[in-house]
C-alpha cells in the first residue's frame, strides 16, 4: 500500500493528511478563525495564516499517522482551483518537501478531490463507476459525471455565485457569522420553510444561478426591517429554513434532471454544503437512486481527500513536476 501524505491549502483550512492506501492514518485540518470578523475568507491572512500552520500540521500528521517521513512514497498537494495565495503556500512546501524526501510529487485538482473524498475507507458506502455527483461548495457548485477516477465530465454547473456561497452571503444580509451555511442549516432545522418565497433563477440544461436570490433577499429584508427593525431576529428560523428550501429545490431540480436524461442512479453528493442536513435528508429519500453520501468530515476542505485523489493518480503513475505553478482556476 502506498503512504501518501496530502496538502490542502486552497482557501481557509490548512490540512495535511496520511493515508495507506485510502485507509487514513491521520486528518489534521487547521482552520482560520481570523475570518469571522470579516464576514468572508480575506485572501492575504489566509496566505499568512497558511504560511504558519503549515510546518506544525505536516509535522503533527506525520506523527499521529506513527510513520517516519521517510515511509512517505509521495507527496500530493492542491494545485488549484482555489486561491492563488493560499495554493502558493502548500505547493511550495509540497515541492521543498518531495526535494527533501527524494519522492515523487501529485497534483491534485481540488474539485475532483472532493468528489473523491467518497473513496475513503471508512465512508459507508463507496460509488460504483459511473455515478453523477453534485459538487456542491463555497466557490463551486457542479454536476458532474464521473466515468472513473481520472475520467469526468462537468455537464452544469452555477452561471455565477456557487450554492455555499449563496449560503453564506445569506447569512451575512442576516448578520449570521461566516462561514454562515452551517449556522443556517441550523437554525432552518426548527423553521418553518413554506412560510416566505424566495424565486431562484432557472436557467437552462443542467446549470445554476444563485445571485438572484442574493438580491431577492437582500430586497425583501430591507424593506421588511424599514417597517420592523427586529424582523430578522424575530423570525430567523423561518428566514433559514425558506431561503435554504430555495438553495436546495433549485439544486434537487437539476440532479433529478441529470439523474433522468443521463439514466444515472448512481448519485453522489460531495463539497462543503453537502454537509448541511436537509441536502442530506433530501436524497435518503430517493429511493429509485442509489445515493452515497460523504461523512461529515469529509464533506468541507481536508486533506485525506487530496491524499484519496492522489492515490488513484500514483496507481496510474500519473506525478506532478517542480515547474507547474498552482491554478486559480483550474479545469478538468
Ligand atoms: O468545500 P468547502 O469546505 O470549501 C470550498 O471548497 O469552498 O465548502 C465551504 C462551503 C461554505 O460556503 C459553507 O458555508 C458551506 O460549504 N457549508 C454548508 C454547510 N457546511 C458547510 N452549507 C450549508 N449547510 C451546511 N451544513
Ligand atoms: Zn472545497
Amino acid at each position: 500500500m502506498a503512504i501518501i501524505l496530502g496538502i490542502e491549502s486552497s482557501c481557509d483550512e490548512t490540512s495535511a493528511s496520511i493515508l495507506s492506501g485510502r485507509k487514513i492514518l491521520s486528518n489534521l485540518i487547521a482552520d482560520q478563525k481570523v475570518h469571522a470578523a470579516y464576514g468572508g475568507v480575506v485572501p492575504e491572512l489566509a496566505s499568512r495564516a497558511h504560511q504558519q500552520n503549515i510546518v506544525p500540521v505536516v509535522q503533527e500528521t506525520i506523527k499521529m499517522a506513527g510513520i517516519m517521513p521517510n515511509q512517505i512514497d509521495a507527496i500530493a498537494y492542491t494545485r488549484g482551483p482555489g486561491l492563488l495565495g493560499s495554493l502558493l503556500v502548500g505547493s511550495s512546501f509540497a515541492k521543498g518537501y518531495s526535494m527533501g524526501l527524494k519522492k515523487p510529487l501529485i497534483e491534485v485538482n481540488h474539485m475532483q478531490a472532493h468528489i473523491l473524498a467518497h473513496f475513503i475507507e471508512d465512508n459507508s458506502t463507496i460509488p460504483e463507476f459511473p455515478f453523477l455527483c453534485l459538487t456542491v461548495s463555497g466557490g463551486h457548485t457542479q454536476i458532474v459525471k464521473v466515468d472513473g477516477p481520472t475520467s469526468m465530465k462537468i455537464i452544469g454547473e452555477t452561471l455565477d455565485d456557487a450554492a455555499g456561497e449563496a449560503f453564506d452571503k445569506a447569512a451575512k444580509m442576516m448578520d449570521i457569522d461566516y462561514p454562515g451555511g452551517p449556522l443556517i442549516d441550523k437554525y432552518a432545522s426548527k423553521g418553518n420553510s413554506k412560510r416566505f418565497h424566495f424565486k431562484v433563477a432557472n436557467v437552462s440544461d443542467y446549470n445554476f444561478s444563485f445571485s438572484g436570490l442574493k438580491t431577492a433577499i437582500l430586497y425583501f429584508l430591507r424593506n421588511q426591517t424599514k417597517n420592523d427593525p427586529v424582523f430578522i431576529q424575530k423570525n430567523l428560523e423561518d428566514l433559514c429554513a425558506s431561503i435554504q428550501d430555495s438553495i436546495l429545490n433549485a439544486l434537487m431540480q437539476k440532479l433529478e434532471k441529470a439523474v433522468n436524461d443521463y439514466n444515472v442512479k448512481e448519485v453522489a453528493i460531495a463539497g462543503g454544503v453537502s454537509a448541511n442536513s436537509a441536502l442530506r435528508a433530501r436524497l435518503k429519500k430517493k429511493e429509485n437512486w442509489k445515493t452515497h453520501i460523504p461523512k461529515f468530515e469529509y464533506c468541507t476542505d481536508n486533506a485525506a481527500m487530496i491524499a484519496a485523489a492522489a492515490s488513484f493518480l500514483y496507481e496510474r503513475k500519473i506525478f506532478g513536476d517542480l515547474q507547474s505553478v498552482p491554478l486559480a482556476r483550474m479545469k478538468f
